[in-house]
């Protein structure tokens, strides 16, 4: 079986495609899946550029979509021949967050999804959306489930509302997906006037070059006639959230998401009080959160923007694209 291993301390030219040992048939409770695609996330470029240090021969990928080739015994929400869905979180079934690491997440804390195989327990995997390829479906484990859970679970988001989205990665182009399909009104910012053009056709009713228009926070007051937006998807971190607070109605909502200009920095606490809005960190979501998402996705008809799909062993130049930032949406490993 051919799979991915970086070795350590990490680096796009760390990463080989090796043979290895087939996993074997699902013992009791566990499922067999021949894995068919995976999706690239910022988080991913951390463990394999060695920004985010792992154990040596790891093999990466947290998103992981396939098919089951056999179930062990006792496991009856599965069955051979069903698309299935990798989860970030393979320990978080429900409730509320019981995670602040990325100690059991796969493609980090354990090997990931960049291989032909996996026995695992049934509960690390959820169904996919029918109709679906595994490209798409493999989209859903971070980016995904990340802005469903900023925009319904935790911004309770309803129809009307106006979200605000920050760039073009994974994350901020389902997020707008996903409230145009709710019904809301979305405004989207991004660093080029064209991926601002496609954000228009992908439904965005107002746009903001965030370069060329340092104060889009204010801009984002006069598109929505002085009431601001009511749920902020921040995936920028300390050098955006000042804005964003800005952009952000009284009493809006804030999910802070994203690393993209920085790890910790200075926050205008006094706006932030004074607007009296929720400032909420998350990190992605758990099982019951998927599976929602899931059944949501069927519902709406709502497909993922795939800007690129690489095979597995062009791994690193399918970074190399995403380090390049030329991406829109996401970008994809077909296994
Ligand atoms: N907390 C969580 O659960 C979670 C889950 C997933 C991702 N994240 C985080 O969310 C962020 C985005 O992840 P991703 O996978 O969607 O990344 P990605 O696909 O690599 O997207 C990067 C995009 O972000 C935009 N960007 C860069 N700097 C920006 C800035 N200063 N202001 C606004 N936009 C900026 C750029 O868009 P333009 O080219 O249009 O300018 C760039 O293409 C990362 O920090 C990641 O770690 C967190």
């Amino acid at each position: 079986m051919k799979a991915i291993r970086l070795a350590t301390p990490g680096g796009l030219d760390r990463l080989s495609l090796v043979d290895m040992e087939d996993p074997g048939d699902p013992r009791p409770g566990e499922i067999r899946v021949r894995l068919k695609a995976s999706s690239l996330n910022f988080h991913d470029y951390g463990v394999v550029s060695g920004k985010m240090p792992t154990e040596d021969g790891r093999i990466p990928m947290s998103d992981g979509a396939g098919e089951i080739e056999a179930v062990g015994e006792g496991v009856t929400e599965f069955e051979p021949g069903d698309h299935v869905v990798s989860g970030f979180f393979p320990k978080w079934q429900d409730g509320e967050a019981a995670v602040a690491d990325f100690k059991t997440t796969p493609g980090d804390g354990v090997d990931g999804y960049a291989r032909e195989a996996v026995v695992r327990p049934a509960t690390w995997f959820t169904h996919a959306p029918k109709g679906y390829s595994h490209a798409e479906a493999a989209t859903l484990t971070t980016a995904g489930l990340t802005a469903w859970r900023a925009l319904v679970v935790d911004g309770g988001l309803n129809p009307g509302d106006t979200v605000l989205t920050l760039g073009t990665g994974g994350v901020s182009i389902f997020a707008l997906q996903i409230a145009k399909a709710m019904g809301a009104r979305v405004i989207s910012t991004s660093s080029s006037d064209e991926k601002l053009e496609r954000l228009k056709s992908l439904g965005a009713d107002g746009v903001i070059n965030y370069k060329t228009t340092e104060e889009w926070g204010k801009k984002v007051l006069d598109l929505t006639d002085g009431r601001g937006a009511d749920v902020v998807v921040e995936v920028g971190g300390p050098k955006t959230l000042g804005q964003s607070i800005t952009a952000c109605r009284i009493a809006g909502h804030i999910a802070l998401i994203g690393v993209l200009t920085g790890r910790s920095g200075e926050v205008p606490t006094a706006a932030l009080m004074a607007k009296q809005q929720t400032l909420k960190g998350l990190i992605v979501g758990n099982r019951r959160h998927q599976r929602d998402f899931v059944r949501a996705l069927e519902a709406t008809g709502v497909r993922p923007e795939i800007d690129s799909t690489f095979g597995l062993a062009e791994i690193a130049d399918a970074f190399r694209h995403e380090e390049s930032g030329a991406h829109f949406g996401k970008i994809c490993l077909e296994i």
